[in-house]
């Protein structure tokens, strides 16, 4: 059998030697279990400090025990209605539990728990990557138990479960979307067995909390090429029944021999696209929503073929709806996802005519500081297939981008505010909060945009007095 111990780093090998020596005292045989184990294999561990020790006997007890060893001494958290205890060393988080063996129930995740072996606890574990565990104990310290092969499937690439594929599925349906977002991660494939059990069962998924499906969704839309993800989500039918609007994305029209193009498989481009360039989870959002309303504004028109006009404003009114739905953020986050969704077209839209000043100061304006982001959505939108146009595109980008440096250089619009204020113009006309006010307030700043004024207060001044002369209201005297 395998000895791992020199794979584990040194800090992690001392504190688990002492939690090993605790479990002799208490003589319960106990393990490093799960995902530690898979990534020290791996040798992905830097990341995973999350240690899982499984023991035969109480977690609670050994928890307490091992503490006693450490200095200074950790306060342990334990969860006696689960049978759970943990506590932080250093950088690193023990979590403690008894070795179980669980039977679930057909209406609930909640199992019922029993105290087991090791082998029933490597039984229960969703797949046989997961399921290896390293020994604590003193005669064989280190030594690898993978009693389903965990090693070979790593070397292979494949998630397999440890059981009958219809049993781990069913008895936890969390698992489907960590199969699909663990096959996302290492860029593994799923056995077939097992992805044709998760298409089978796939409506157990609606006994799974949205929070914890949008937990492994968010984990797939980080990782290094999301469509893996998306793609066996949609192939199993999972994601028919999370995210329903996103499949609507999918397929091909075609009217007199004119087709459009599939803006499922176009939207999972964009989004690896996105992902060599930007690590930020919202603006991949922003790149899986960004053409969300594509189905929904679509047309075929005579003698022009398919259009989808508005689709940037009718799936930035969608964003609310899906953030709501999915348990996303009501904030700012949700709010940035919209701008991107709205503002998608405009970089590469200037570039249809002649770029001018106000056009761009305008983009410079609406997007702010979220500008950079927008352009580099832009590009990652680009996936024609024709280099020429593919080339035509790049140009224009190079050329929007360079204009945008330009414009903001001179007039500095990327957080500006009208130099003449809502209190301002109040004031002046002895006016309380109105219409009229908005009124001028918008003038002001339009014509400033379109450089029919300077962006200076006296000529701002000027044009505010014309503006509410035209609205029959003259300055009081101060
Ligand atoms: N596990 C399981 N079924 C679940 C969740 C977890 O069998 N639905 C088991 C697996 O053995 C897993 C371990 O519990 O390895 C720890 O789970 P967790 O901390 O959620 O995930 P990790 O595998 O550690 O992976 P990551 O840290 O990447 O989420």
């Amino acid at each position: 059998m395998e000895n791992l111990v020199k794979k584990i780093p040194q800090n992690i090998r001392q504190a688990t030697a002492l939690i090993g020596q605790a479990a002799a005292h208490l003589n319960y045989p106990s393990y490093i279990v799960g995902g530690f184990v898979r990534d020290i294999i791996l040798e992905r561990c830097i990341k995973n400090k999350d240690i899982d020790i499984v023991c035969v006997g109480s977690g609670i007890d050994l928890a307490h025990q091992a503490a006693t060893l450490f200095h200074p001494k950790p306060q342990v958290n334990f969860f006696k209605n689960f049978g759970t205890a943990m506590f932080h060393y250093q950088d690193m988080e023990f979590e403690f539990v008894g070795a179980r063996k669980e039977s679930y129930q057909r209406n609930s995740r909640k199992p019922i728990v029993e105290d087991g072996t090791l082998e029933d606890d490597q039984n229960r574990r969703d797949f046989t990557i997961n399921a290896m565990a390293i020994s604590l104990n003193a005669d064989d310290f280190g030594t690898l138990v993978d009693p389903f092969g965990g090693v070979e499937d790593l070397a292979k690439g494949i998630i397999r479960t440890p059981l009958d594929p219809d049993i781990t599925y069913s008895d936890d349906p969390l698992r489907m979307m960590r199969a699909i977002r663990f096959a996302t991660q290492l860029n593994f494939e799923i056995e077939e067995e097992s992805l044709k059990a998760i298409t089978r069962n796939k409506d157990r998924i609606k006994i799974v909390s949205q929070e914890r499906i949008t937990t492994e969704l968010n984990k797939i839309v980080a990782a290094q090429k999301p469509s893996i993800g998306f793609k066996l989500l949609f192939d199993t039918g999972l994601l028919h029944l999370i995210f329903p609007e996103m499949t609507r994305l999918h397929g091909v029209e075609s009217r007199n021999g004119l087709r459009h193009k599939d803006n499922f498989y176009h939207t999972l481009q964009v989004l690896d696209n996105l992902c060599e360039t930007s690590e930020d989870l919202w603006l991949r959002w922003g790149a899986i929503l960004h053409d969300i309303a594509k189905p929904p504004t679509k047309r075929f028109e005579e003698g022009h073929g398919w259009t989808f006009h508005g689709h940037e404003v009718v799936g930035a009114r969608m964003v609310p709806k899906i953030f709501r739905k999915l348990k996303l953020p009501l904030n700012d986050r949700m709010k940035y996802v919209q701008k991107m969704v709205l503002l998608h077209l405009r970089p590469i839209s200037l570039t249809k005519e002649n770029i001018t000043d106000s056009a761009v100061r305008r983009l410079l304006f609406e997007a702010g500081d979220d500008i950079d982001d927008l352009m580099l959505l832009c590009q990652a939108d680009i996936t024609s297939k024709n280099k020429a146009k593919v080339q035509r595109f790049l140009d224009n980008y190079e050329m929007v981008k360079e204009k945008l440096v330009e414009v903001e250089e001179k007039d500095r619009v990327r957080n500006w505010q009208p130099p003449i204020s809502g209190d301002l113009i109040m004031k002046t006309f002895g006016l309380k909060p109105s219409r009229p006010v908005g009124i001028i307030k918008n003038a002001i700043r339009e014509a400033i945009l379109d450089g029919e004024i300077s962006n200076e207060y006296d000529a701002a001044y000027a044009f505010m007095v014309e503006k509410a002369a035209e609205l029959e209201l003259k300055p009081v005297s101060q």
